[in-house]
């Protein structure tokens, strides 16, 4: 083989191993139904927090192209499924958080995380959007249920 075929031979195998080690993160990689949404305040926060936050924190994640490979795959399936664990806009039932803990996360820059702006530039906000995010978020409660919610994560570890 001269270096030129080494060379599309090693492009072959590295394609393949990219595509074919985020499999079982692809795999993970779905959207359960909403099950029920918290009483916003208006439509216009929810789209806010669609734009900003729904991608790790909602049930109707938008998986970009770049999810199918590695090792973007693994970080975004890992990404998803604490956020959802943390707060689901979709189960807020059961992953709800008071409206003061998420304008905190807000607030200090916390949320949304820094690697994701950039690669979601409809999810940064105007100095005006960013006020009525903010304004929307304190007006949800959700906590409270806290104790419930851990109740409820018993029960399901008696149940499997
Ligand atoms: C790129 C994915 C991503 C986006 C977008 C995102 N979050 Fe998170 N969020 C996470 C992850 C992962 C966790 C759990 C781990 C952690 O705390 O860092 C989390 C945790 C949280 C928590 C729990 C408190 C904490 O610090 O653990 C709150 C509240 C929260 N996010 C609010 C928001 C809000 C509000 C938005 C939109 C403005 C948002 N997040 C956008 C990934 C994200």
């Amino acid at each position: 083989m001269n270096a030129w075929q080494r060379g599309v031979v090693m492009g072959i195998v590295g394609f393949g191993i990219m595509v074919g080690g985020s499999l079982p993160a692809v795999a993970r990689q779905h959207n359960p139904p909403v099950v029920q949404e918290p009483a916003w305040d208006s439509p216009v926060t929810r789209e806010l927090v669609v734009r900003a936050c729904y991608d790790c924190h909602s049930n109707e994640t938008h998986w970009p192209w770049y999810a199918k490979t590695t090792p973007a795959a693994w970080l975004i399936v890992h990404d998803v499924e604490e956020g959802r664990r943390a707060v689901n806009f979709s189960e807020w039932n059961r992953y709800s958080e008071e409206g003061e803990e998420l304008v905190e996360v807000v607030q200090e820059g916390e949320m949304p995380p820094w690697f994701y702006l950039p690669l979601h530039p409809s999810a940064q906000l105007s100095a005006a959007g960013q006020q009525q995010l903010l304004a929307g978020l304190a007006s949800l409660g959700g906590g409270g249920e806290e104790d419930e919610d851990e109740h409820e994560d018993e029960h399901k570890e008696h149940d499997y």
